[in-house]
């Protein structure tokens, strides 16, 4: 294939992988396995304690590359989760990290080994699709990874004062450590099903997150809760702050880590406690979803400030089939779209039209796009019409792009995942 022509025909993958990849079922590799991958990301080895706080899930799948002589040279591992789409269906993907190759063996196709080792097997187990965060952005297109959700960085600041009619919020409590890990993933899992993007969390991912092994000393974690009007528990957030530096009169900085509400309501609750909190200067968050709008609930819009906006989830669809049936569609249609795999080698051709998407061989495409491409447009991020535009969709039939819009847009929240794995 042409790297230039993502709709050109494609070979077949190459039957046998040129690094062996093998699956690491002892601990002991797995933990080597791990090390070699926060070397790759410049951060030392994991302690024991930390090795022993995140525990081990027997449901993680770990591959490596060896060297010759033996030793793990490349790695990664993923877990089993569930995806929520378009609709509110949720279907099972493997989330993958822990991706890294040793400095002195890179570029020479070990990553591309284990992207095909990985995706072959979890497509094998039944998974639809596989998702995950990406170091940068240059790395997973070529193995059919899109961008499949975005997310901003924002900057409000602290006492910011809000529009009368803006929604009042319900109450907020804060939890302590024990009751935090009793509450948040069974909440979290409830709210990331309205969400095209969510996903579940193992529970391991849990103690990471709530229980972090060896923070420096005093390292401070807020938590605390939404109830609505209504008494039932809608929204939850976890900060950090980063201290000022009172000799030069800085002000301390609430850092939101985690912020999930069931609507405008539980949001605007959680956000007016976390502006109202005392000796802050602002509240950031490394990313939001790109419709939470605090700029139109706020008497000076500009209190809230948009500092960047990047990638949030990465997805490469396996068996578009079953992704293309689980989703929901807009009204309309028809329009046959042909997806191509030039990784995977395959190419497939569906008919949408009134609300569902069925298999089409043979019939000539309106629209052709390439797997990774399909993934921008997938959960609802961007549209047809945009990635025609772009060229990273072709539209053989005049027209068929707005049609294609339609059927792509799904009335709900923006898609966002808004858990760093
Ligand atoms: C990213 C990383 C895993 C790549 O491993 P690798 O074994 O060098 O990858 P490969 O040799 O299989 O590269 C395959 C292709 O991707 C390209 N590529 C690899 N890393 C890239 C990067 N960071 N940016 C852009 N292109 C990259 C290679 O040039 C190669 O292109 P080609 O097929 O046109 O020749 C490795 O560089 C690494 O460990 N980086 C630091 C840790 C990291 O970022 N991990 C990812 C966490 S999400």
């Amino acid at each position: 294939m042409s790297p230039d022509d993502p709709f050109a025909p494609h070979p077949a993958p190459p039957a046998v992988a040129p690094h062996p990849v093998r699956t690491l079922t002892d601990p002991a590799d797995r933990r080597r396995a791990f090390d070699l991958f926060l070397g790759t990301l410049h951060h030392g080895p994991i302690t024991d304690d930390a090795w022993e706080a995140h525990g081990q899930a027997p449901d993680e799948h770990w591959l490596g590359v060896a060297d010759p002589s033996g030793a793990v040279v490349g790695s990664a591992y993923s877990f089993p989760t569930r995806l929520t789409l378009p609709g509110g269906a949720r279907v099972p993907v493997a989330a993958v990290s822990g991706v890294g190759v040793r400095p002195d063996r890179t570029r020479a196709g070990r990553l591309t080994a284990l992207m095909r080792a990985q995706l072959t097997a979890a497509r094998d187990r039944g998974d639809v699709a596989a998702v995950l965060r990406a170091s940068e952005a240059g790395i997973y297109g070529r193995y059919g990874y899109g961008v499949a959700s975005r997310a901003d960085q924002v900057r409000v600041t602290a006492g910011a004062a809000w529009r009368p009619e803006a929604p009042a919020g319900g109450t907020v409590r804060m939890l302590d450590p024990d009751e935090a890990t009793g509450l948040l993933p069974g909440l979290q899992e409830r709210l990331a099903a309205d969400r095209p993007g969510g996903m579940t969390r193992s529970a391991r991912w849990w103690r990471r997150a709530l229980r972090p092994a060896g923070p420096p000393a005093g390292e401070y974690k807020g938590v605390a809760v939404h109830t609505g009007t209504d008494g039932v528990d809608d929204g939850f957030v976890v900060w950090g702050v980063a201290e000022g530096d009172l000799a030069t009169g800085g002000t301390d900085e609430v850092r939101v880590q985690q912020l999930w509400a069931a609507g405008p309501a539980a949001t605007a609750g959680l956000w007016r406690f976390l502006t109202g909190l005392d000796l802050a200067g602002a509240v950031t968050s490394w990313a939001r979803p790109l419709d939470e709008d605090l700029d139109l609930v706020l008497a000076d819009s500009r209190a809230h400030r948009v500092t960047g906006r990047g990638d949030d989830l990465w997805l490469r669809l396996l068996d578009p089939d079953a992704a293309l049936r689980a989703r929901a569609w807009g009204p309309g249609g028809p329009v046959v779209l042909r997806v191509h795999d030039a990784f995977l080698g395959d190419t497939g051709t569906w008919r949408l039209a009134d609300g569902a998407a069925e298999t089409a061989a043979g019939t000539d495409p309106d629209l052709e796009c390439a797997v990774d491409a399909l993934a921008a447009a997938f959960l609802g991020d961007r549209s047809p019409s945009s990635l025609v535009a772009a060229g990273r969709w072709r539209e053989l039939t005049p027209g068929a792009r707005a049609r294609a819009d339609a059927l792509f847009a799904v009335p709900g929240p923006a898609p966002w995942c808004g858990t760093f794995f």
